[in-house]
């Protein structure tokens, strides 16, 4: 978190709880999530979002990307920061309506809903629809029909923009399975404007994830606009969506551009392309998950084992430290999935010993169940040292298995010297409970 801090024996605390505190009362592995953090930085990301846009003369609408982290109670602290909700399946609906978010601030997601998922968000009041293909267009405009509602709708489409990280990449046409290409749009357009039961409210483009300048939102929104201002010839288009995908800092080798410099930096940009255009200017959305939540959450692991390698996997000479802890990538899938980089730190007590080259695994039965790739650890890391895994906010619980029965690891918000559970661990019942193979015995 960005806020943890030592304690005057050395152990970190976070949210003012002491590490050794929080595993002793919820145990290891465990998901901290430092409550003041996350709310701070949505109402931050919102408002240099707002602010940014409403300097040029338009309005920015903020959804908080669910998909990244979400509860019931990171939904009530989303929303009273200010942030609307988006949500990419039933599941992430439910969740979102059972925390008594308003329906009409929900935008809904997905390149192939079903049309229960369909029904269901029609029927709850969702706000905005993102279309995502052409069939869609019929299945929307049915459930809406059905149901007596005009339905609010956003046309997801390939600007060919791919961002990652430090770069994009802009193509005519991507290989992927997201949205229409931006030749397809005016006709899928037409046809959602001949739906009475439509309506429809602009273009949306999601570029990618981790994305540290603003060039590929440049690139985007151009793109986008140029379609934009050929859809204004046939009806109006009041808003414009460039998706989520603001970057942080994983490790000291990230330098995320801070976000009200990006936010500065898109506005420029969507205003000077409306004025060369000569467009009016739309309202315009963004959807960020990771920059929200991000690094307001740790993991805490218990040590269990240490091991000392002294080769390469090439054989040459090397001198690096395994250090396996009691969780893995069940509860972080990224280092496996993507090669992601996290850093650790003891955060049961300070050391004055020399660093060491350490990997930190996990205790799974998969050689490339890594916590942390690479980083420097006081060489005397030992058995029942508490690890502190830094920005594993989003996309590890949300991504998190049972591979090999580990059971889901708690989530616990700290907060003024407090914590409290906000999603309960999985325990070995929990992990028999649907196995039908026991029922009758
Ligand atoms: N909007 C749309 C349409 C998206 O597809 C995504 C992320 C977001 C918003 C939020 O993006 P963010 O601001 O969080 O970058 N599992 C991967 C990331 C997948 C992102 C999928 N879409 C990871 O762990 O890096």
């Amino acid at each position: 978190s960005r806020t943890a801090t030592r304690t005057g024996d050395g152990e970190m605390a976070v949210g003012g709880v002491a590490a050794s505190d929080l595993a002793r009362d919820f145990g290891t592995p465990l998901y901290v999530i430092d409550e003041h953090d996350a709310r701070s930085r949505a109402v931050e990301v919102r408002e240099a979002l707002q602010s940014a846009f409403a300097r040029i003369g338009t309005h920015a609408h903020v959804y908080y990307a669910g998909k990244a982290f979400l509860s019931t109670e990171i939904a009530r602290w989303m929303t009273e920061a200010g942030c609307r909700i988006d949500v990419c399946s039933g599941g992430e609906l439910a969740v979102v309506l059972a925390a008594g978010v308003d329906a009409a601030n929900v935008g809904f997601h997905g390149n192939n809903k079903s049309l229960a998922e369909i029904e269901r968000a029609v029927v709850a009041g969702v706000g905005t629809i993102i279309i995502d293909s052409l069939q869609e267009i019929e299945r929307v405009a049915d459930a809406a029909a059905r149901n007596g509602r005009r339905q609010r709708v956003r046309l997801r489409v390939n600007s060919g923009v791919h961002a990652h990280t430090h770069e994009f990449l802009a193509t005519a046409h991507e290989d992927q399975k997201f949205g229409l290409t931006l030749e397809q749009a005016p006709d899928a357009v037409a046809r959602i404007r001949a739906h009475g039961d439509l309506e429809f409210l602009g273009l949306h483009g999601h570029i990618g994830s981790q994305i540290f300048g603003e060039g590929g939102f440049a690139e985007s929104a151009a793109r986008l606009l140029g379609v934009h201002k050929a859809l204004l010839r046939d009806g109006p288009v009041p808003e414009l969506n460039l998706g989520g995908g603001f970057g942080i800092a994983y490790t000291s080798a990230d330098d995320p551009t801070p976000i009200r410099q990006l936010a500065d930096a898109i506005a420029d940009i969507v205003r000077d392309e409306c004025a060369r255009l000569e467009i009016p200017l739309p309202e315009v959305a963004f959807e960020p998950g990771r920059t929200i939540i991000g690094t307001a959450g740790m993991t805490l692991y218990e040590v269990g084992t240490t091991k000392p390698v002294a080769l390469d996997a090439d054989g040459r000479p090397l001198s690096r430290l395994y250090v396996s802890v009691d969780g893995g990538m069940s509860d972080n899938a990224r280092p496996a999935l993507y090669g992601a980089d996290y850093s650790a730190r003891i955060a049961s007590r300070t050391s004055d010993a020399a660093p060491a080259l350490v990997r930190v695994a996990g205790k799974h039965c998969e050689s490339g169940d890594i916590v942390v790739n690479d980083d420097y650890l006081p060489g005397d890391v030992a058995p029942g040292d508490l690890l502190a895994v830094a920005a594993t906010g989003a996309y590890c619980w949300s991504l998190a298995s049972n591979y090999n029965y580990l059971g889901r690891p708690p989530v616990v918000a700290v907060r003024d010297g407090g914590a409290r559970v906000i999603v309960r661990g999985e325990t070995e019942a929990d992990l028999l409970a649907r196995d039908a193979g026991l029922d009758g015995r």
